[in-house]
């Protein structure tokens, strides 16, 4: 059974948005496309940009720091294959995000 964690209110993530969460001890990175949230960890495996201050195009995030691309919606990074960051579950609670810290993909 999934232990589901309170990482963000709905409302400071609206739809194109993207932030910055901790969770117990990992950052986590949180996107809405189109209403449905996502969550990556939040550490880019390049140098260690923090993805939830990336640029949110569609379902593509682009680290600010040197600009790998990761798709938001399963991790895989756009240009390498062998590239994929972990994916946690999300769904919504009493208008929080919520994240299966233990149920990473
Ligand atoms: S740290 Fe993310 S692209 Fe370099």
């Amino acid at each position: 059974m999934s232990r589901w964690i309170s990482i963000a209110a709905c409302e400071d993530c609206p739809p194109g948005a993207s932030l910055e969460a901790v969770a117990e001890d990992r950052i986590i990175a949180v996107f809405n496309v189109g209403g449905e949230y996502y969550a990556l960890d939040g550490v880019c495996p390049h140098q260690g940009g923090p993805l939830g201050e990336g640029t949110l195009q569609g379902c593509v995030v682009t680290c600010p720091w040197h600009g790998w691309q990761f798709d938001v919606r399963d991790g895989q990074q756009t240009f390498a294959p062998t590239v994929k960051q972990p994916v946690f579950p999300t769904r919504v609670r009493d208008g929080q995000i919520e994240i299966a810290l233990d149920s990473v993909e």
